[in-house]
């Protein structure tokens, strides 16, 4: 789980892929024709359990179907996948036990999470530019690549790409310095553009369909606000900003839970007073965010190269400060 990782090849182990095909197609669940199941797979609901864990309006507004039989439909997807019920402990035990963590490169930042970034749930970056978010972003894609005694997921990455700032050469330098060979890390990164927020939530579903065939254990955002915000402008639309960012995120928690995968997201302060979000050092988003995201980190720099990463408000952990450096192989302590 730390500091520098062996040089070691990038078989793939037994944790891998926990990706299983769909056993029963949308078709043959009641009230789901032929129509209706292919709205469904073309919203990102493509397997049973993804409907299972999807909310009604969601399903409803996707396949053009009223709310109530949306609930039908739901129910019976429940049923069939055996989720929703109450879950015994040793249920729950297990499935935290199925939590994977990965290193961010930097002890103090790993502990500051709890052991590195969790899966099932989303981690925020934040802070104001040049702070080191895409860098993590960077890091985490190739360190996921890892082995699981080397503080990695044997896994790959969907990488959503809003900035057009991601670097396939600053990948290579950071696979150099974990040890693995940069062709095959820049293999398992599948990198998205985003043109506009439609386009990065419909990217979502599309991680979704690489799920079944790849070991998608990561998504990233970088980022999750820019096109929402540039989008949504003025006080009439910021309404339907937030119920769609707040969609996306609930999309990628889906995901998350439904893979055992990370979601890490970044976010931009917002720098200028302006009328939504006048305080300089809250992320874009607001509570929408806040609810959503299990960890929240608060980058902010420090005296070169160093960044002094704070976590906010977590429910299950301290609240902390970190230091680590960006360097020329990468995130490290
Ligand atoms: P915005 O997206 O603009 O909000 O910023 P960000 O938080 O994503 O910043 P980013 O991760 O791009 O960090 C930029 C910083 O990372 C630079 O100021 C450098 O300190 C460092 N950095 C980026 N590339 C390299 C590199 O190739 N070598 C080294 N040593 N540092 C780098
Ligand atoms: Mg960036």
């Amino acid at each position: 789980m730390s500091a520098k990782p062996r040089p070691r090849a990038t078989e793939p182990d037994e944790e891998e892929s926990p990706n299983a095909p769909p056993a029963v197609a949308l078709e043959d669940l009641p009230g789901v024709g032929g129509a209706i199941a292919d709205k469904l797979r073309e919203a990102g609901y493509t397997d049973l359990m993804e409907l299972a864990v999807a909310s009604p309006g969601d399903v409803a507004e996707a396949a053009e179907i009223g709310t109530a039989t949306a609930q039908k439909i739901i129910s019976e997807a429940r049923r069939q996948a055996d989720v929703g019920g109450f879950e015994s402990g040793v249920t729950l035990l297990e499935r935290r036990q199925k939590l994977g963590r990965v290193t961010t490169g930097a002890k103090s930042l790993d502990d500051l999470l709890g052991g590195g970034v969790e899966t099932q749930a989303i981690t925020e970056f934040s802070g104001e530019f040049g702070t080191g978010k895409t860098q993590l972003a960077h890091q985490i894609a190739v360190n996921i690549q890892l082995p699981v005694d080397q503080g990695g997921l044997a896994s790959e990455t969907v990488y959503i790409d809003t900035e057009s700032t991601f670097r396939p050469e600053r990948i290579v330098d950071m696979a150099k310095g974990v040890g693995l060979d940069p062709q095959e890390v820049l293999g398992k990164i599948h990198i998205a553009r985003a043109f506009n927020s439609n386009h990065q939530m419909l990217l979502v579903g599309k991680a979704q369909e690489l799920a079944r065939e790849r070991p998608i254990r990561l998504i990233v955002v970088d980022s999750l606000t820019a096109h929402f915000r540039s989008e949504y402008v003025g006080r009439g639309e910021l309404a339907p900003r937030q119920q769609l960012l707040n969609r996306h995120l609930h999309e990628l928690l889906r995901f998350g839970t439904t893979y055992n995968a990370a979601i890490v997201v970044t976010n931009q302060v917002s720098a200028r007073p302006d009328i939504l979000f006048g305080d300089p050092t809250r992320p874009i988003g607001g509570n929408i965010v806040a609810h959503a995201a299990t960890y929240r980190i608060y980058l902010r720099k420090s005296k070169p190269p160093k960044r002094i990463a704070r976590l906010i408000d977590s429910p299950n952990l301290p609240e902390g400060e970190a230091v680590f450096s960006l360097t020329g192989e990468g995130i490290r302590e």
